[in-house]
């Protein structure tokens, strides 16, 4: 008998953890076969630690305030990921811009999530920019993580309308529940090895993806 090794999670949050949620909602629902190894949080207020906490999951807090720099906060953060061994990263509302040298340190195998179309507004502030121009449309993007801010290429995007009186609050709200459902997606395509970033390409079962990544239907999923 053959048994499938169950892939090792790290996930990184600053807020509250609704996609750190989502993600555990989809292990224990038998969708993603991962385990999270451990949460960790730079905010020690972060609501994500204690979601953490009731699923029973380890976790820690990697305060940002109490290093001197950057680099001295990344190599603390990398000390403390590779005590779990993951075989993915998962920054879930993660706000810190991450070193080069961290991002090496997991090459091919951190994943984001970044409330927008990318490339269209990368950094803060998404969904107000999206309404300020305009847009009848915003959505999420999951990406791999290279050194380039919210600039690693696309796995998956899924779109949301944008109706006249919204407020950022309310659009955020309208896209976290797309959000919700594509990152446990993308998770569980890697944790079945389906998907990889190689060369700067992301390849789901072997055929190199769209530019921006495949477009998030209900019917997206399956195989
Ligand atoms: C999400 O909108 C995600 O796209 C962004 O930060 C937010 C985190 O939300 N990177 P939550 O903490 O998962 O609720």
């Amino acid at each position: 008998m053959t048994t499938t090794r169950r892939s090792r999670l790290v996930i990184l949050l600053s807020g509250s953890g609704s996609n750190l949620q989502a993600l555990i909602d989809a292990i224990n629902g038998g969708v993603i076969e991962a385990d999270i190894a451990a949460v960790i949080s730079n905010k020690p207020e972060a609501l994500g630690l204690k979601r953490a906490d009731d699923a029973g999951i380890k976790h820690a807090v990697i305060d940002n305030l109490q290093f001197s720099s950057r680099e001295n906060f990344d190599q603390a953060l990398c000390r403390e990921i590779q005590i779990y061994k993951p075989d993915l990263v998962i920054l879930a509302g993660f706000m810190r811009i991450l070193t080069s040298k961290f991002v090496e340190n997991f090459d091919g195998r951190i994943l984001n999530i970044h409330p927008s179309l990318l490339p269209k507004y990368p950094g803060l502030h998404s969904h107000q920019k999206a309404i300020d121009a305009g847009d009848l449309n915003a959505g999420a993007t999951v990406h791999f993580v290279t050194s380039k801010l919210d600039g690693g290429p696309s796995v998956l995007q899924a779109e949301v309308p944008i109706y006249q009186d919204d407020s950022a609050e309310v659009l955020a709200r309208r896209v976290l529940t797309k959000e919700h459902q594509i990152y446990p997606l993308a998770v569980q395509w890697f944790c079945a090895g389906r998907l990889s970033l190689v060369d700067g390409k992301t390849y789901l079962d072997s055929v190199v993806l769209p530019k921006y990544g495949l477009t998030f239907t209900d019917t997206t999923t399956e195989k």
